[in-house]
């Protein structure tokens, strides 16, 4: 239903294993198929507790920005933040 666009949906590591390169190689393969099939954005899906945790520091590292905010989306005070990357 969307021209050129995916969802990242779910990326972890092994937690024995995290901080030596899994995820930005994870990332970067994904990023590679991608670009193989002509896409052209990458959604991420959030929460700002999340985001303000580990997972921000991650999605920063791989450029990945801040497109959107659904304020109160999962409890109140807790927003929906949806992360970016254009190829
Ligand atoms: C997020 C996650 C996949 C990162 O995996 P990882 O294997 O630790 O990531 P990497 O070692 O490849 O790190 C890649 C980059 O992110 C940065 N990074 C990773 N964890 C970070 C943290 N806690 N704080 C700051 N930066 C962090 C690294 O410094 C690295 O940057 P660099 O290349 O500039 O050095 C992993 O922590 C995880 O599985 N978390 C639990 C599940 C989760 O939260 N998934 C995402 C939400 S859907």
């Amino acid at each position: 239903m969307t021209q050129g666009t995916f969802d990242l949906y779910w990326i972890a590591s092994n937690p024995l294993v995290r901080g030596q390169g899994v995820g930005a190689a994870l990332v970067s393969g994904m990023e590679g198929d991608i670009r193989r099939r002509q896409g052209r954005l990458i959604r991420v899906e959030t929460s700002a507790m999340e985001a303000y945790g580990p997972t921000r520091g991650f999605y920063a590292a791989m450029q990945y920005k801040e497109e959107s905010r659904f304020r109160d989306f999962y409890k109140p005070g807790e927003d929906l933040i949806i992360l970016a990357k254009r190829l």
